[in-house]
């Protein structure tokens, strides 16, 4: 038998799924790892902890499967995208990773428009400069930590880190270089008129491969640890959303899905490279040779839901762990007692800056109209609808593009929840379906190991093979007449409270 594995190094876990090759879970292992946060809007990740549960978990999930290490063929990797990881000549890690969500670059992002006007970076890059986004994280360590750029010798993505640790070898693929704002989009290369302009040595950068080719083999000494061979080939793999498209069959022209994890995400496949000329949109190269994809990013969902669980949820934590479930099982069964609208609660779900529509690296959270009649379960349910208000900015920014969608597919852990996929129907006004398989990211980078590995003619033939798309929610029309009008005030008050952000990021 043939098996693959994917590994997806995400913000909260990384979790390392081993399937057999008609895409069924053989074993699945995540291990959790904390988010540093050491000021208001930054955001780092210690690259150890990424080694140490990428290792184990892939170590666990071969000895729980009992498989062959000759028969594991291939490796597919996912991960967060934008994350900055600097390592020294002797592939040592230099500092903490300044990760996806981090908003600390808002300068560097001035610099880098006074140096190309916005529409020259749209041009080259097919987005323009974007705090989150790993040039100005590079920039900003340049100018902050000299010491540490004159150091660093390599230059790589989260996942890649992990690709490093396990082969041996410095390389990307062409959906996660996206996200780095060096890479021609259209022409899927390094930008050499980028990093020319930027200042940057292009030997920082490793090579830059296709989703499905094979990047390397297992180190000896990682394949014994893991109980694998140095025969089984890791492929490029994807960032994180590229790789979920896959794992959920979103792989043809006009087709699209929504994940909550995280961040949220609405992501459209297209076989031309679609630029939205306002930028609210990024535009990236798909995991499927020669095709791309535009997504729309809430910078605050599943980590919304997340903050305000860790925080002031304790009772749910304690109660699920009496019931052996999951917190979220109850956190949504309270949630969907209290009616639609939140009875007039509205989050604005900007814990760290907003991405679309607004490009905000310091517009915060609020909870607008809180009344005495509120409970604990409706701030749990507006914090549900407030993300699910900015997915709608993002779906509706895409409608605008003329890259309108008849089904949206859901996926991540929030499009686990019945509740919230009704809420995605509710405001996308079309049914929101989602696929048998649940494991996202791990599965499409699994599936993209197989095509590396020859065991699948190409993607999109791989998806239509294993991947099957189950019951959906259907827009409710009621529902959907009173989101409306929450959603047209959720908007408003990002406008009301623009000029206040400014003046709330300057106080000390
Ligand atoms: C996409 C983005 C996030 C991260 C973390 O642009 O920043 O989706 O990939 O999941």
């Amino acid at each position: 038998m043939e098996y693959l594995v994917g590994i997806d190094v995400g913000t909260s876990a990384t979790k390392t799924v081993l399937f057999d090759r008609t895409g069924a879970v053989v074993a699945s292992v995540s291990r959790e790892y904390p988010l540093y946060q050491p000021h208001n809007g930054w955001a780092e990740q210690d690259c150890a902890d990424w080694k140490d549960a990428a290792l184990s978990t892939l170590g666990d999930v071969v000895a729980k499967a009992g498989v062959a290490p000759g028969d594991v063929k291939g490796i597919g990797l996912s991960g967060q995208m934008h994350g900055l990881v600097m390592l020294d000549e002797h592939g040592e890690v230099l500092r903490p990773s300044i990760i996806w969500c981090d908003q600390r670059t808002e300068n560097e992002v001035a610099d880098m428009l006074r140096l190309w006007p916005r529409e020259k970076w749209i041009e080259v890059t097919a987005n323009p400069p974007l705090t989150g986004w790993t040039a100005a994280k590079i920039l900003w360590v340049k100018k902050n930590e000299p010491e540490v750029f004159a150091r660093c010798r390599h230059i790589l993505l989260p996942k890649d880190y992990i690709r490093y640790v396990l082969t041996g070898e410095f390389a990307t693929e062409v959906s996660d270089a996206s996200g780095m704002q060096l890479l021609d989009v259209p022409h899927r290369c390094w930008s050499r008129e980028v990093m020319d302009l930027l200042g940057l040595d292009i030997s920082l950068f490793g090579k830059v491969y296709e989703s499905c080719e094979v990047t390397g083999t297992l180190l000896p000494e990682v394949a014994s640890a893991v109980g694998l061979s140095t025969e089984t080939k890791v492929v490029g793999g994807a960032g994180d959303n590229a790789a979920a498209a896959v794992g959920t069959g979103v792989v043809l022209d006009g087709t699209a899905f929504t994940t909550i994890g995280s961040s949220g995400v609405v992501f459209a496949h297209c076989d031309q490279a679609a630029i939205d000329p306002k930028g609210r949109v990024h535009t990236c190269c798909a995991a499927v040779p020669g095709t791309w994809h535009v997504m729309g990013v809430t910078q605050g969902a599943g980590l919304s839901l997340k903050w305000f669980k860790d925080n002031f949820c304790q009772d749910y934590v304690e109660k699920a762990r009496e019931e052996g479930v999951d917190p979220y099982v109850l956190t949504d069964r309270d949630a969907a007692r209290v009616p639609v609208g939140s009875d007039r609660l509205i989050y604005l779900p900007y814990l760290m800056g907003e991405r679309t529509p607004h490009l905000d690296p310091n517009c915060r959270g609020v909870f607008f109209g809180i009344s005495a009649i509120h409970t604990k379960a409706h701030f749990l349910r507006a914090i549900m609808e407030g993300v699910t208000y900015s997915l709608r900015d993002c779906n509706d920014i895409l409608g605008e593009m003329g890259i309108g969608v008849d089904e949206m597919m859901a996926c991540g852990g929030g499009g686990t929840s019945k509740l919230w996929r009704q809420m995605l129907a509710d405001l996308y006004k079309c049914p929101v379906k989602t696929v048998k398989q649940t494991e996202g990211p791990a599965l499409g980078v699994a599936i993209l190991a197989g095509v590396g590995c020859g065991l699948f003619p190409s993607v999109p033939e791989a998806c239509a093979a294993l991947i099957s798309k189950v019951g959906g929610a259907e827009p409710d029309a009621k529902n959907a007449e009173t989101y409306d009008g929450y959603h047209a005030l959720y908007r408003e008050l990002y406008g009301d409270l623009k000029e206040s952000y400014k003046k709330l990021a300057k106080l000390g």
